[in-house]
Order: structure tokens, then C-alpha cells, then sequence
């Protein structure tokens, strides 16, 4: 019985993740086209609005993109669709999705090496998308944030996130990757989450046959890594 209702449940949160998405991409994009019109460029309240409109309805479709993975993960129902991405567009999505709430600067690179490789384009994008957004949430507005892809010494391919932020105590970085695991200390405190979003980003780096860690040193900033598996 229980299990019943535990699985009626991860359904109904399937459906309803799915569905928030296309109401709220529409919102998006017309928040966005409104910025760019020209008629409102010298109106900087109705600016700061949109600004607010866009970037929540962001957060939201975020919220609804892992819940809907996370339920899906949960019913082993999570299905990777591998093919051709291209690396720079990827990176530039994952950035557009949360630039517009942040004051902070974007800095990347891709390796030409790595301009094209083979994985799950939806999935990989939510993955950088996840630590870009908490690159810009755990550092100050005006630090940069950069994105490196490259090739390890194994020939797999590496990707990176660093910020300029709080960074996390050394003895707390091993959980981080777990459900709900979240830094509970003075700096963090006010900020809200609910400690998903590397256990989702672990979950798919696996599946593409990689690892993903973190490096940090406290007030100084945070890297995350991760490694996708090539496949020729
Ligand atoms: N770039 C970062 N700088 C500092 N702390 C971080 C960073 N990324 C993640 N963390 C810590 O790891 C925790 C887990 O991250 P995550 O799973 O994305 O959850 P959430 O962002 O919802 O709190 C965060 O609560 C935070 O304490
Ligand atoms: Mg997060």
C-alpha cells in the first residue's frame, strides 16, 4: 500500500514538474523580449521589474527541472539520450538561465579538442546550469565565475566551475553530494536550498561514465570538476 502511494506520488510530481515548464518558458521568454525593447530602455523601474519576473520564473523552471529528475531518478525511470553537443552553446544555455539574476561576471573556455563530444544534452546543460547557480548563490555580486572544459590526463573529458565565494569548511566536503546534504554554518545560513542539486548533478555525471568533486578553500572560492567518459 505504501509503495503504492509512494509511486502514485512520484507520478503526480512527474506530471506536475513537466507541466510547470512550458507556462513558465513562455513567461521567460517574453520577460526577455520585453527587456530588449527598446521603449523600455530608459524606464528602469518597469526594467527592474522584468528583471524579477524573469529571474523567478527561472528559479521556478529550475525547481521543476530537478523535481522532475529527482522523481524520475527515484523510480529508476531516469532515460539518457546520447548525442553530438556542442559545448560552447551548452554553456552559453546553461549561463543564460541564470545570468539575468546575477551581478556577476562569466568567463569560459572549451579546448577545440572538446568543442564537440557525445552526451545528454538536457541533462548535462542542468547539470552545469545546477553549478553555475550555486557558483553565483555562495559568492559575492561582482565576483567571476568561470567554466573550463578541457581534457585530463586520461583523455576524458574535464569540466570546471570556480567561483570567488564563501568556500566550504574542508571537513564538510564529502557529504555534499548526497540527498539534502547542505553546508550549515554562519555564511550560509540565509541562503535557501534544499541540498539537491549535486546529488542530481552526481547522478548524471555517473552516467556518462565520470566522477565529480570539489575543491575549496574557505573565503577564497570553490571548484567544481566533473569528467565525462569519451567515446569515439
Ligand atoms: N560553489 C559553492 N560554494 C560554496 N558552497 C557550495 C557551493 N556549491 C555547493 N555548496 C554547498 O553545497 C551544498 C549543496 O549544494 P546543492 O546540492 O546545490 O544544494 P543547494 O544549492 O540547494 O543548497 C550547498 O548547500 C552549499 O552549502
Ligand atoms: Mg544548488
Amino acid at each position: 500500500k505504501l509503495m503504492e502511494l509512494d509511486s502514485m506520488k512520484s507520478e503526480f510530481l512527474g506530471i506536475v514538474s513537466h507541466d510547470f515548464r512550458s507556462p513558465l518558458s513562455s513567461i521567460i521568454l517574453a520577460g526577455k523580449s520585453l527587456l530588449k525593447n527598446e521603449a523600455i530602455q530608459d524606464q528602469p523601474r518597469i526594467k527592474e521589474y522584468l528583471h524579477i519576473i524573469v529571474d523567478q520564473a527561472n528559479r521556478l523552471n529550475q525547481l521543476a527541472e530537478d523535481t522532475l529528475s529527482i522523481t524520475k531518478l527515484e523510480s529508476g525511470q531516469l532515460s539518457y539520450y546520447f548525442k553530438i553537443i556542442n559545448v560552447e552553446r551548452l554553456i552559453q544555455d546553461a549561463v543564460s538561465m541564470v545570468k539575468f539574476s546575477s551581478r556577476h561576471t562569466f568567463e569560459y573556455s572549451v579546448h577545440p579538442d572538446v568543442a564537440f563530444i557525445k552526451g545528454d544534452q538536457t541533462k548535462l546543460r542542468q547539470v552545469v546550469q545546477n553549478l553555475i547557480s550555486n557558483a553565483v548563490k555562495y559568492s559575492p555580486k561582482g565576483g567571476k565565475v568561470t567554466v573550463n572544459v578541457s581534457l585530463d590526463e586520461s583523455d576524458q573529458i574535464l569540466f570546471s566551475v570556480s567561483d570567488q565565494g564563501m568556500g566550504v569548511p574542508p571537513d564538510q566536503i564529502g557529504r555534499l553530494f548526497q540527498k539534502f546534504s547542505r553546508v550549515d554554518n554562519e555564511q550560509s545560513r540565509g541562503i535557501k536550498g534544499a541540498g539537491l542539486g549535486l546529488w542530481i548533478c552526481r547522478e548524471v555525471v555517473e552516467a556518462h561514465g565520470g566522477k565529480i568533486w570539489l575543491e575549496s578553500e574557505l573565503n577564497k572560492g570553490t571548484t567544481v570538476k566533473f569528467t565525462i567518459r569519451r567515446s569515439r
